[in-house]
C-alpha cells in the first residue's frame, strides 16, 4: 500500500512510519510542515530506505498536498499542533491546521479516492470522573486544541456521510516514549530530573491520565487503517491510569532524585480532571496494549537517558523562551 503520512517527522508519526517500514512492504510518502515539533532527524531511520520519501509543505496548502497525494492509497494524518498549553497561549495555529487543514487533505483524498485516516484524541470527549467514554459519547472538548481537533473529526465523518469517502478516526489517549518533545509532561519531567531542575506540577497533581505506549498506538492505527469498518471512530486507550503526582514521583526515583524538586504551580485554565476511554472496539479488531505503563516509563526514561544528542539540542533557544513564557522560570533553573 502506498501511504501518504501527514506530520510524520512528530512523536507519533515517526513512530508510525518506522514500524511500518519495518514490518511490512508499504511505500510511504511523509508531508510534513516541520513546526517547532516536526524533525527530520526522527526519521533518520528509515531515510535511506527507498521506499520513503519526504515533502516538506503544510496539510492546508493544497499545491504541496496534492503533489504528495501522487499514487497514494491512503492517507493517515498525525499532523497537528499537539500542546494544550500552547493552544491556551496563542490557538490560531491550531485552528489553520486542524479546521483547514484537515478540509484541504480531505479534498485531496476525496478527489483521488484514497481511504482517509484522521488521527485524534480523547481529549474531544472532555473530562469524565468515573467510567470511560465509548465513540458513541458526545464531543465535549474544554481547550482550543481539543475543540479544534473536534472539529476536524466532525468534518472527517461528515466527508464520509456526504461523499461516502473511506475515512476512519482513532482517538487515543496520552502516548508516551521515544522521541517525545519535552513539552509534554513525561519527558519534560524526565530532564528536568536528569539536570536537577525544579519539576513544576500544575496544581494538586491529582489529575489523571490514561498512559499508552507509543508503539501501542501506532499498532492500534495500523490495525484499524486495515480492518477499520469505513466511516467509524476507534478509541484506543492504554493499560493504566495514573494520577500525575504518581507519574513524577516514579520518574524522581527512576532518576535516581528525591521529591525535594516539585514544584506545585499554578493550575492550568480549564484543565480536564481525568481522561478514561473504552477500547472494546478497537480490541474487536484484534488489538491490544503490548506494554503495561511500568515498563514503558523505564524503557522512556532509559531512552532519554542514552539519547542525549537527541535531547540536547532542543533544550536550547526558543524551547527556553517558551520555558520561561510558560513557567515562568529559566532553564538552567532556578
Ligand atoms: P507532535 O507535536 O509530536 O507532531 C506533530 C507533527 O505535525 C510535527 O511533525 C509537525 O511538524 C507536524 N505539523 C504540524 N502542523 C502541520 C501542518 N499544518 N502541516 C503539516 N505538518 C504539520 O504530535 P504527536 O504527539 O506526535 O501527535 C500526533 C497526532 O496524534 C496529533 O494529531 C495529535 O492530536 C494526536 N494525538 C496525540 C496524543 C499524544 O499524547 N501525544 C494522543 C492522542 C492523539
Ligand atoms: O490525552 C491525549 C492528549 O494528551 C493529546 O491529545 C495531546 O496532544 C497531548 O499533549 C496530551 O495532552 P495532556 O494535556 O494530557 O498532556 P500534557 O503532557 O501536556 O499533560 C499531562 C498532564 O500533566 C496534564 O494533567 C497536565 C499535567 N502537567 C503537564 C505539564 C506539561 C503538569 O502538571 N505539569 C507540566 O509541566
Amino acid at each position: 500500500m502506498k501511504l501518504l503520512v501527514c506530520g510524520g517527522a512528530g512523536f507519533i508519526g515517526s513512530n508510525f512510519v518506522r514500524s511500518r517500514l519495518r514490518a511490512g512492504d508499504d511505500e510511504i510518502v511523509v508531508l510534513d510542515k516541520l513546526t517547532y515539533a516536526g524533525r527530520r532527524e526522527n526519521l533518520k531511520e528509515v531515510e535511506s530506505d527507498p521506499r520513503f520519501s519526504f515533502i516538506h509543505g503544510a496539510i492546508e496548502d493544497p499545491v504541496a498536498v496534492a503533489g504528495a497525494l501522487e499514487g497514494v492509497d491512503a492517507v493517515v494524518n498525525f499532523a497537528a499542533e499537539t500542546h494544550v498549553d500552547r493552544s491556551i497561549a496563542e490557538p490560531d495555529a491550531f485552528v489553520r491546521t486542524h479546521a483547514l487543514g484537515t478540509f484541504v487533505l480531505l479534498e485531496g483524498a476525496r478527489e483521488r479516492g484514497a481511504r482517509f485516516l484522521q488521527v485524534s484524541t480523547d481529549e474531544v470527549y472532555g473530562s469524565i470522573e468515573e467510567g470511560s467514554f465509548t465513540e458513541s459519547s458526545p464531543l465535549d472538548p474544554s481547550s482550543p486544541y481539543s475543540a479544534t481537533k473536534a472539529g476536524a473529526d466532525l468534518l472527517v465523518s461528515s466527508y464520509h456521510h456526504t461523499y461516502g469517502m473511506q475515512t476512519l478516526i482513532c482517538r487515543g489517549s496520552n502516548n508516551y516514549g521515544p522521541y517525545q518533545y519535552p513539552e509534554k509532561l513525561i519527558p519534560l519531567m524526565v530532564l528536568n530530573a536528569f539536570a536537577g531542575y525544579r519539576l513544576p506540577v500544575y496544581g494538586d497533581g491529582r489529575n489523571v491520565r490514561n498512559w499508552l505506549f507509543v508503539e501501542d498506538f501506532a499498532s492500534a492505527i495500523g490495525r484499524v487503517l486495515e480492518h477499520g469498518a469505513p466511516g467509524e471512530a476507534y478509541n484506543v486507550g492504554g493499560p493504566d491510569e495514573c494520577e500525575n503526582i504518581v507519574v513524577v514521583r516514579r520518574i524522581l526515583e527512576l532518576c535516581g532524585r528525591d521529591e525535594s524538586l516539585i514544584d506545585h504551580v499554578t493550575d492550568r485554565p480549564g484543565h480536564d480532571r481525568r481522561y478514561s476511554l473504552s477500547s472494546d472496539k478497537v480490541r474487536a479488531l484484534g488489538w491490544s496494549p503490548a506494554t503495561r505503563f511500568e515498563e514503558g516509563l523505564e524503557r522512556t526514561v532509559s531512552w532519554y537517558r542514552d539519547n542525549p544528542s537527541w535531547w540536547e539540542p532542543i533544550r536550547s533557544g526558543d524551547y527556553l523562551e517558551y520555558y520561561k513564557r510558560q513557567y515562568g522560570l529559566s532553564l538552567p533553573a532556578d
